[in-house]
């Protein structure tokens, strides 16, 4: 499974990316606002902190196909590899999915809200596809509705990939991470609480203290 931060926040990618096995970062356009910098230079570090064995995703911003397109021929220049352009599945993006799959432009699509759009651009080649888990919880059960498009892309024989995004808790991760997901994308503060336990700590400061309390020094070797 591959594991994404989905933030555009540099030091806690930096730091996420020494703690855990990263596969890349999504960003979309309010992500990338949040810096209160100038998106390219944001995008610029991401370029520079990530190897080129990871992924990155950047989001169109235009809505209309012909932006669409043109945005995503610029957006997949950036870099050599491992490069993908997000689109969210409305008319135009769509359309724009099925002409990229035919540019050689990888793309994932985004803003997915239900199974069928999901799996109506997997048909038009989309490498990756996005559901939005906590915000379809709004309408009724993300979790569910991102297990019934993994399941709709096996049994047609799709080769593209869901990487579940939009989690507010680690709840939700936790449930497709078990149902066999190809990809989660997470943010910095979900992720932490992923790796974090408060009897972890504990834990650790009662090894400690047993230890010195013993020996009288703070380490294995005398
Ligand atoms: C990532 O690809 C999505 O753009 C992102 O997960 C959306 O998250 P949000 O629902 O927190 O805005």
């Amino acid at each position: 499974m591959e594991l994404i931060i989905d933030s555009a926040d540099i030091q806690k990618i930096k730091k996420l990316n020494e703690l855990c096995t990263v596969s890349g970062v999504t960003t979309n356009p309010s992500i990338l606002t949040k810096s209160g910098r100038e998106a390219m230079d944001v995008i610029h570090d991401l370029l520079a902190i990530l190897s080129d064995d990871q992924k990155l995703f950047i989001q169109v911003v235009k809505t209309d196909y012909e932006g669409i397109m043109e945005e995503a021929e610029r957006i997949a220049a950036l870099r050599p590899k491992n490069m993908y352009v997000k689109i969210p599945v409305t008319h135009d993006g769509l359309k724009a999915i099925k002409e990229c799959k035919k540019r050689g432009i990888h793309t994932l699509a985004t803003a997915i809200y239900s199974a069928e759009q999901g799996f109506l651009a997997a048909c038009n080649g989309a490498d990756y596809l996005a559901p939005y888990v906590n915000r379809m919880c709004n309408y009724g059960d993300g979790v569910q509705t991102t297990k019934d498009l993994i399941e709709m892309l096996k049994v047609n024989g799709l080769p593209t990939k869901v990487v579940a995004a939009s989690f507010k808790n680690t709840y939700q991760v936790h449930e497709l991470i078990k149902a066999g997901i190809q990809a989660v994308t997470v943010p910095c503060d979900v992720l932490f609480n992923m790796i974090n336990h408060p009897a972890t700590t504990i834990a650790v400061g009662e090894f400690t203290m047993d230890w010195q309390r013993a020996y009288q020094r703070n380490q294995l070797f005398p």
